[in-house]
């Protein structure tokens, strides 16, 4: 047998199972997994003595090149996924928003052109839908076609132009029901959290970014999530709430999914080891606002057990970079701030250190979190998320005693902040092959600008 690269003697970690062997790959795929593998060529080793051998993660909510308020994030696909790459990620998923003339296919080419050539890993879109018309269902057809069959709606950013209506809710869940495709949902009440805003903004110079937490209730999150679910129960339609970040949200998507809805939910980092109360920091809290912002420390817990349980699938960053400079543009009012935090490079190590390593759960149940379940449920399975002869080579081998101080300066995300500043964590990659080609290595970013192709996503 030929071999261009074997992982020698490594815990290789599946969702399922583990077992210390050599991982033997050809080209972009593993083709052999046993002891003692051999190649008849000479071949490139990696040493994975007492070390972790994984599937890449699989970040299936990042926002590269997004524009917002005015801004536009300094991570674009080529920093996006290059910092993605360091921290063990080796394919995303973004976003493509309808063309300027509102077509969803135009929309969607343009935004694969402007990953084409930048993007360091593999990475695959979903659709936004932001006004439902009699055009759309053909449109989504379309994009299932060109491997875009998820679909994110939006129940806020009215403002924005961004917001769908019940109906367009409705309708798209009902599409989804036909088509076995998926409608992503923000779920937040646009209308109540509209004349909460409106309400607090005359105190935003007294209440600082803090306003930003009072102004969003726990239950603006809650009631949008009941109201997508009924929705979903009511069409049969494939529902998946994107950034669950109250207790309340964890709840009601588990009596969902007990009446037997298809309802899936994903949370973010941030969302299980930060906040709110950093909001009432005056000179670093705006930094911290995101959409939706932190919650309180029974939040975080509820979505801990959310995850143990199974109640929520996934684990993704929603990464939205914005720097110092444009965050500091709000002066004192809070509905002027940028939304979004960085999140990709540090999503494995956050999860991996404070889920497995703080005994939460077990290492299959990370690699379930973090690449089988993002891969099985976005339509990249058995070629992503797992390690398994066929499978595409995208391995990431993780020393579990190696700790690392997160440092905005000193980690490649693209950004002069980072919301784990000063946080230790293990679980940073030693080395990362993203189909069969190693791109970090522990001497850092090895890989080329532009290798990475785009992800022709089945219906899962
Ligand atoms: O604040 C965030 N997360 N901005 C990105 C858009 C969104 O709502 O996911
Ligand atoms: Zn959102
Ligand atoms: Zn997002």
């Amino acid at each position: 047998m030929n071999f261009d690269l074997i992982i020698r003697n490594g815990e290789v970690i599946t969702s399922t199972a583990h077992q210390n062997t050599d991982v033997g790959i050809c080209g972009d795929a593993i083709t052999e997994i046993g002891s003692d593998l051999k190649s008849d060529t000479p071949c490139k080793e990696i040493d994975a003595s007492e070390k972790i051998v994984m599937p890449g993660g699989i970040d299936v909510h990042v926002h590269f090149n997004h524009k917002f308020c005015g801004h536009e994030t300094p991570e674009d696909f080529f920093h996006g996924t290059r910092a993605a790459a360091h921290g063990g990620v080796t394919s995303i998923i973004d976003f493509a928003s309808p063309s300027a003339d509102g077509d969803m296919m135009r929309g969607i080419t343009e935004r694969i052109a402007q990953a084409d050539g930048n993007a360091c890993i593999d990475f695959g879109l979903h659709a936004n839908i932001f006004k439902w018309n009699n055009k759309t269902p053909s449109e989504m057809e379309q994009a299932i076609e060109l491997g875009v069959p998820t679909f994110k709606m939006f129940m806020i950013y009215a403002k924005e132009g961004w917001q769908s209506d019940d109906a367009a809710l409705f309708e798209a869940l009902e599409f989804s029901a036909s088509h076995d495709a998926r409608i992503m949902v923000h779920a937040e009440s646009e209308s109540v959290l509209s004349m909460l805003v409106d309400r607090f903004q005359p105190q935003s110079k007294e209440l600082g970014a803090y306003a930003h937490a009072i102004s969003r209730p726990n239950f603006i999150e809650a009631e949008a999530v009941m109201r997508a679910i009924t929705w979903s129960g009511a069409t049969g339609g494939k529902l998946y709430i994107v950034h669950t970040s109250t207790a309340e949200a964890a709840d009601i998507i588990k009596a969902g999914r007990a009446q037997g809805i298809d309802v899936l939910a994903e949370t973010c980092p941030q969302y299980l080891l930060l906040t709110d109360e950093i909001f009432k920091n005056p000179t670093i809290g705006h930094l911290y606002a995101t959409c939706p912002q932190l919650k309180g420390t029974a939040d975080c817990g509820r979505l801990w057990s959310a995850i143990a349980d199974g109640e929520i699938s996934i684990v993704s960053t929603d990464s939205c970079t914005f720097t110092r400079a444009q965050k500091d543009t709000w002066n004192g009012d809070f509905t002027k701030i940028p939304y979004g935090m960085p999140g990709c490079e540090t999503l494995l190590p956050a999860i991996f250190t404070h889920g497995v390593l703080a005994n939460k759960f077990n290492a299959h149940k990370f690699v379930k979190l973090i690449s089988t379940n993002p891969a099985k449920l976005m339509g990249l399975y058995p070629k992503k998320g797992e390690i398994a002869v066929g499978s595409d080579a995208d391995i990431i081998i993780i020393d579990p005693a190696k700790k690392r101080l997160v440092r905005a300066g000193e980690i490649a995300t693209n950004c002069d902040w980072h919301p784990f500043e000063g946080l230790e964590l293990a679980g940073f990659p030693d080395h990362v092959i993203s189909r069969g080609e190693e791109i970090v290595s522990e001497n850092g970013f090895i890989g080329k600008k532009g290798r990475g192709k785009f992800l022709k996503r089945k219906l899962a």
